[in-house]
């Protein structure tokens, strides 16, 4: 018998779009001698409607107007348990930081990546910050700036991100994805609007050393005993790896194999896998660091628990050179999904 697999899309997130590019790459490429696919969409404002249109209307965001292919109530399909897996193909808040996966669990729904503690431990990256410290991984250095503190005392605020990181800095909202409401700075009056427009997505900001650095991305994939695959290097086409610079511009390139001798490249592997378990990830994550470019040194950046999807990229490809094809990683994402069961 075939297996129901329930595919999400869309979401309540700023990565809305994203999301909708790389689950209709699943959609594509899932093997479907094997799986029975539903389809469901999760519009900006919460509705789930089933979708039985074309994969190129997901893409596009047409399938939210084509009234002959969507369901209402999509989410019966999770709560009348008519699926086997959930592969949430969703990015950022509501999707990837343990909320679906909640849902999941509480209807015993095996499903597709990080469990609820790791998912929203790593969508925060304050808190995945105040973990990781604890096991030593080394990091940026950062202030944590908290919106009612700020609205409190702007001056002294700004005064001890000045004392204590100099410039220049990223200021990023504690749970966001895809470089919204990241910036950075170079000056005081750069903090002050950075720091304004990242709380307007989140009511606690990080504010980071910028590091002069590489950016290597390592794709693991596993649940007891995960593995890495090949790390890849990302070459933005702007200051840094902003939305723009991700998504539209042509110019930003992923270099796979990055740019590392076999030792750095054997150590990145085995420090990923390391910061995978003492994030309690499962399923999946791509683990992403910046590599000084002067020293060397290597320090974490962020975990991303539901990774970039696309057939173009970094997770996928970097398994498709370690040998692992697109299908071949879906058909061993939902095998991981069911074996963890309701762990
Ligand atoms: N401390 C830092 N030093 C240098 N570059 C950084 C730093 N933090 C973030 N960046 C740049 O900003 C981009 C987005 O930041 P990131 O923390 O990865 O947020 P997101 O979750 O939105 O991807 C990174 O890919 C990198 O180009
Ligand atoms: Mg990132």
């Amino acid at each position: 018998m075939k297996k129901k697999i329930a595919i999400l899309f869309g979401g309540q997130s700023t990565e809305h779009e994203v999301s909708r590019v790389s689950a209709s790459s699943v959609l594509k490429n899932i093997d479907k001698t094997k799986y029975e696919i539903y389809s469901i969409g999760i519009t900006k404002d919460g509705k789930w409607l089933e979708y039985k249109g074309k994969i190129e209307n997901i893409e596009n965001g047409e399938w939210e107007s084509d009234e002959e292919n969507k369901i209402p109530n999509g989410q019966n399909i999770l709560f009348n348990k008519e699926v086997d897996v959930v592969f949430p193909v969703l990015h950022g808040l509501y999707g990837e930081d343990g909320t679906i996966q909640g849902l999941c669990k509480l209807l015993k729904i095996p499903f597709v990546g990080p469990g609820v503690l790791s998912s929203a431990l790593c969508m925060d990256k304050i808190y995945t910050k105040y973990v990781l410290e604890n096991f030593g991984v080394k990091q940026a250095d950062y202030v944590v700036v908290n919106k009612f503190d700020y609205n409190k005392d702007k001056e002294s605020i700004i005064n001890h991100i000045e004392e204590k990181l100099g410039y220049a800095v990223f200021i990023k909202p504690s749970n966001s994805g895809s470089s919204v409401g990241i910036t950075k700075a170079h000056n005081r009056e750069r903090l002050v609007s950075g720091l304004e427009e990242a709380l307007k997505y989140d009511r606690k900001v990080l504010v980071e050393t910028a590091i002069n650095a590489r950016e290597v991305e390592v794709a693991v994939l596993g649940n007891d005993e995960p593995k890495a695959a090949v790390p890849g290097e990302i070459i933005p086409a702007k200051e840094f790896y902003d939305y723009e610079a991700k998504y539209k511009n042509e110019a930003s390139k992923l270099l796979i194999p990055a740019a590392l001798s076999k030792e750095e490249e054997e150590e990145i592997k085995k420090l990923a896998v390391d910061i995978y378990k003492m994030l309690d990830c499962q399923g999946m994550s791509r683990v992403d660091f910046l590599i000084d470019k002067d020293t060397d040194e290597v320090y974490l950046n962020e975990i991303n628990t539901l990774p970039g999807f696309t057939s173009i990229s970094m997770y996928p490809k970097l398994w498709q050179a370690s040998g692992k094809g697109y299908s071949q990683l879906i058909d061993e994402l939902i095998e991981l999904a069911i074996d963890r069961g309701n762990d």
